[in-house]
């Protein structure tokens, strides 16, 4: 029973690690089907999860990167980070070329894929959905990626899932097994990016000092982001300025249509009343 028991469980690991590299898509979905294989991996970019993963998630446009540099930061020990060495501290799997086997543990895994019950433990950002809209729709316009006005665009559901749902499982998550992870909102790190530093630190089981914490507040303040970008290149590629684009709240207020506010407001509610978006 016990040899039974190893061999598939080997059998899985194997599959796990291998199968995405060599096989198509429907032997992909036949494999799943058989519990040998699970698409969402896949997806994730990763050929395996190690129980000592921990992962920054969030719906795109919510303060991931802003937390990706802090934390890479915190690892750097002084070193400067930027977009060109980022993936070093904090691979965004489905976009680095190297190998993720070879890292130690833990790996700080960054990922927009809602998949929180195969994270083992996890950084969650949450922003005010207004905000999201007005964030994503420049972003995705620059990159024409998008025509249309912001009000179409705050009705349609973008690659990672809509932002309720994505939310919902996040905090349901956080509700299951509070202390594996850690639920911070975009607007409380920008009233207070010094605690919100710390409280990664601690997540990640490291008691940094203040002159530490004062250090990498300064160098992640959105400021100095906007000029590490300038004097490194930016995100996609080194010609690809303009990630950091206003790093303010509210600015739904003057960019959003009141329709659109409702919109997005009758969607959300309950989740906006929870989170105290509105009250
Ligand atoms: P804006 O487009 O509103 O400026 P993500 O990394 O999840 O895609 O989120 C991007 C948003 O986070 C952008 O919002 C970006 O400017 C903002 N951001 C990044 N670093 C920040 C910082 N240090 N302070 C405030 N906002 C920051």
């Amino acid at each position: 029973m016990h040899i039974r028991k190893a061999l598939y469980s080997l059998l899985r690991q194997g599959a796990a690690v291998h199968l995405p590299r060599i096989i198509t898509k429907p032997a992909r979905s036949v494999c799943e089907n058989l519990g040998l294989f699970d698409q969402r991996q896949y997806k994730l970019g990763l050929t395996n999860i190690r129980p000592s993963d921990i992962f920054l998630a969030s719906y795109p446009k919510s303060g991931n990167t802003w937390l990706r540099f802090i934390i890479a930061n915190i690892l750097s020990k002084g070193g400067e980070v930027s977009f060109r060495n980022i993936d070093e501290y904090v691979p965004t799997p489905e976009f680095v070329s190297r190998d993720l086997n070879l890292l130690d543990d833990p790996r700080i895994i960054k990922s927009h894929w809602p998949y929180f019950d195969l994270f083992p433990r996890f950084i969650y950002i949450v922003r005010d959905p207004r905000d999201v809209v007005v964030s994503y729709y420049h972003y995705c316009v620059k990159h024409k990626w998008f025509e249309g006005t912001i009000s179409e665009f705050a009705q349609k559901t973008h690659g990672y899932g809509d932002w309720g749902e994505h939310v919902r499982a996040a905090l349901n998550e956080t509700q299951r097994r509070p202390e594996e992870i850690l639920f911070l909102k975009y607007e409380d790190m920008l009233a207070n990016s010094g605690g919100g530093i710390a409280a990664i630190g601690r997540f990640l089981g490291l008691r940094l000092s203040d002159e530490t914490i004062a250090e990498i507040n300064y160098v992640t303040s959105f400021h100095e982001l906007q000029k590490n970008e300038q004097r490194h290149g930016g995100h996609l590629c080194e010609d690809d300025y303009g990630f950091f684009r206003s790093g303010k709240v509210g600015q739904w207020t003057s960019q959003l249509t009141p329709a659109t506010v409702e919109y997005v407001n009758n969607k959300y509610v309950d989740l906006m009343r929870i989170l105290e978006y509105v009250s």
